[in-house]
């Protein structure tokens, strides 16, 4: 590597460079979206959140820090989606996108993100970073026909706007609380309003639900799909099912365990899609702090973590787990103690069974015997999001 590499904060002026790179890396740009891109960006630099590797005077290398918050065990938690991860080609190879992404957990950790996460195009260089994977984003298929048929007509439902961004936010936290879902984003106000207000979104309300769904094609597309009632989940679906006259298929990002899969009636032989994203756990004590845990859990467990690049996470701790709440104390022994990397913390606290980790090599250590207790206390629903980022 050259010596001159050095990891910069980038500037405005440097984003046309960075969006040269991009396109090196994702491919072409049209004007529009060239226009919106950089205002886009903009706000990442102004957050001291886009982060760079400068030869001299050139940007070879950069990616962006997004400040979400994420549902874990039914609880949010600030989470750092890392995004556009890009080096120049001519530098790949060579370590620049390791320095880059070492200065982007550093940056993460001193802006206390107990998490990040990211999807990967390629798992080598995030794997050796100590990320793992976290969960997935699903997309099922459903035959418009059969949804159109699932009833619940009594339900009023209302078209929703972006008057009804903060309503649409209170009714997914109230259903992910109840339902200790892991894995969705919190998305701002202000974002929800844009969502709701673009005029390709279709967007309905009733009192404890909501959909918003467009076309995607010939088909129909859900972004998302939220009920808190059987009937209210049949009055949605059935709604977005109307369209069956025209589209064939809707396609809906959402959770593998959601009510729907349990309700229509032909979705056996329809594919589903998933992106795997990946975890890592940036300050495990206010990680566990944050998450919820299944609620009659009650679990003691020493672990030890070794975490080179986030040595804050390293060392000998005492994991204690009840009434719904963790919490990680430093402790001395760690003689009986699991041991785990940063990639197998990162399984664990996304619910990955200790078996399995143990045979990917991920832990180690500890009693086999207590391995079931500590699963018990990290299990839930599986993890999924429904955006890409
Ligand atoms: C992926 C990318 C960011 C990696 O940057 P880089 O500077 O080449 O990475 P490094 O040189 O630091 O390599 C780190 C490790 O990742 C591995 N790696 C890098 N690119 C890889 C690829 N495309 N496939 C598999 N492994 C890869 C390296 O071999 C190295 O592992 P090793 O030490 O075990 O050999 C860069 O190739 C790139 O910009 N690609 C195009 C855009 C992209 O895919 N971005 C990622 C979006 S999530």
């Amino acid at each position: 590597m050259s010596d001159a590499l050095r990891l910069v904060d980038i500037t405005e002026d440097q984003l046309e460079a960075v969006r040269q790179i991009r396109m090196a890396a994702f491919g072409p740009m049209g004007a529009r979206d060239r226009d919106e891109w950089l205002k886009f960006a903009a706000k990442f630099v102004a957050d001291g959140r886009y982060l760079g590797v400068a030869d001299g005077d050139d940007i070879v290398a950069a990616a962006r820090i997004c400040a979400f918050h994420q549902w874990w065990g039914g609880r949010r938690v600030p989470m750092a989606g890392v995004a556009g991860v890009v080096v120049s080609p001519e530098y790949r190879g060579r370590g620049v996108g390791s320095l880059l992404m070492r200065a982007v957990l550093r940056r993460s950790v001193e802006n206390s993100f107990p998490l990040t996460a990211l999807y990967p195009a390629t798992t080598v260089i995030y794997r050796h970073l100590g990320y793992e994977f976290g969960g997935g984003r699903y997309r099922f298929s459903f035959p418009a026909a059969d949804l159109r048929t699932l009833g619940g007509k009594e339900v009023e439902l209302r078209r929703a706007g972006p008057d009804d961004a903060q309503l649409f936010l209170d009714i997914v936290g109230r259903l992910h609380a109840t339902r200790r879902s892991s894995g969705p984003l919190v998305w701002p106000v202000d974002e929800v309003a844009a969502w709701l207000a673009a005029e390709d979104n279709f967007a309905f309300a009733a009192d404890d639900g909501f959909v918003v769904y467009n076309w995607s094609g010939e088909d129909l597309s859900v972004d998302e799909l939220i009920a808190g009632s059987e009937q209210t989940a049949r009055a949605l679906w059935a709604t977005v099912g109307s369209g069956s006259s025209v589209a064939t298929s809707v396609h809906a990002h959402i959770s593998p365990g959601d009510p729907v899969h349990l309700l229509a009636g032909q979705e056996a032989d329809k594919k589903a899609e998933v992106q795997r994203w990946m975890l890592r756990l940036l300050d495990a004590q206010a990680a566990i702090a944050a998450r919820g845990f299944a609620p009659g859990a009650v679990l003691e467990a020493d672990l030890r973590v070794e975490d080179p690049d986030v040595p804050e996470n390293a060392g000998d701790w005492h994991l204690s787990v009840a009434d719904g709440s963790g919490r990680l104390t430093r402790t001395q022994s760690g003689g009986e103690a699991v041991r785990l990397g940063p990639r197998g913390l990162a399984g664990l606290y996304a619910g990955t069974p200790l078996s399995v980790l143990r045979t990917a090599g991920l832990a180690s250590g500890g009693s086999t015997a207590a391995d079931a207790t500590i699963d018990t206390a990290f299990a839930g629903s599986t993890p999924y999001m429904l955006d890409y980022f």
